[in-house]
C-alpha cells in the first residue's frame, strides 16, 4: 500500500510527505522531482520550453510509474489527480489523502518559493489561487479517501495526524 498526498500548491504535500515517510518507514517519492529528473530540467523550464501539455504528459508517466510500486509516500503535484488515468492509477494502490488550506495560507506558503510555480506567475496571485481552487476542488474531493485541513498546522502535526488515522494500515 502507498500513501498519496495531493491537493493544491502550497498545502505542504512534499514537506509533510518527507516527515510521514520518516515516521512510517515508507520510501518518499516526490512526483515534481521525478518529472524534473526525467526531463533533465526544472519545472519552470519545462513549461517555458515545451509547454504545459508536455509537462502534463511527463506528469502522467511518473504518476503511473509510482502507482505501480509499493510502500511509498507519494507527494503529487497540484495538478496530478486532475488527470483521470493518473487519479485512477494512484487510487488503486494508494490511500488518497487530500491536504487543503485557506487561500491566504496558500499564498503565504507559495511566496516563500517565489518562482518555482509557473501557474502562479501573475500579478493577482490571490485571485488566481481562488479561481484555480474553485475549478479544482470538485475533482480533488472526488479523489479523496481522507481530507485534512492543514491551516494552522505544522507539517509535523499533519504527519502525526495521518499516522494516527492510518498508521496501522501501513
Ligand atoms: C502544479 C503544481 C506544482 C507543479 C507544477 C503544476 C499545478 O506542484 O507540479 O507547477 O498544476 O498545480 P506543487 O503542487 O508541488 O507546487
Amino acid at each position: 500500500m502507498n500513501v498519496a498526498l495531493f491537493g493544491f500548491m502550497g498545502v505542504g504535500k512534499s514537506t509533510v510527505g518527507r516527515v510521514l515517510a520518516e515516521r512510517s518507514g515508507l520510501r518518499f517519492v516526490d512526483l515534481d522531482a521525478e518529472i524534473e529528473a526525467r526531463a533533465g530540467k526544472g519545472i519552470p523550464s519545462i513549461f517555458e520550453e515545451q509547454g504545459e501539455a508536455a509537462f502534463r504528459e511527463i506528469e502522467k508517466i511518473v504518476a503511473l510509474e509510482a502507482a505501480a510500486s509499493d510502500r511509498q509516500v507519494i507527494a503529487c503535484g497540484g495538478g496530478t489527480v486532475l488527470d483521470a488515468e493518473s487519479r485512477e492509477g494512484l487510487s488503486e494502490t494508494s490511500i488518497m489523502i487530500l491536504l487543503t488550506a485557506e487561500p491566504d495560507t496558500i499564498l503565504e506558503r507559495v511566496e516563500v518559493e517565489d518562482e518555482t510555480r509557473p501557474l502562479l506567475q501573475v500579478d493577482e496571485r490571490i485571485g488566481r489561487i481562488e479561481d484555480l481552487l474553485a475549478a479544482r476542488n470538485p475533482h480533488y474531493i472526488k479523489a479523496a479517501d481522507i481530507i485534512i485541513d492543514t491551516t494552522g498546522m505544522t507539517p509535523q502535526m499533519v504527519a502525526d495526524h495521518i499516522m494516527r488515522l492510518i498508521g496501522g494500515e501501513l
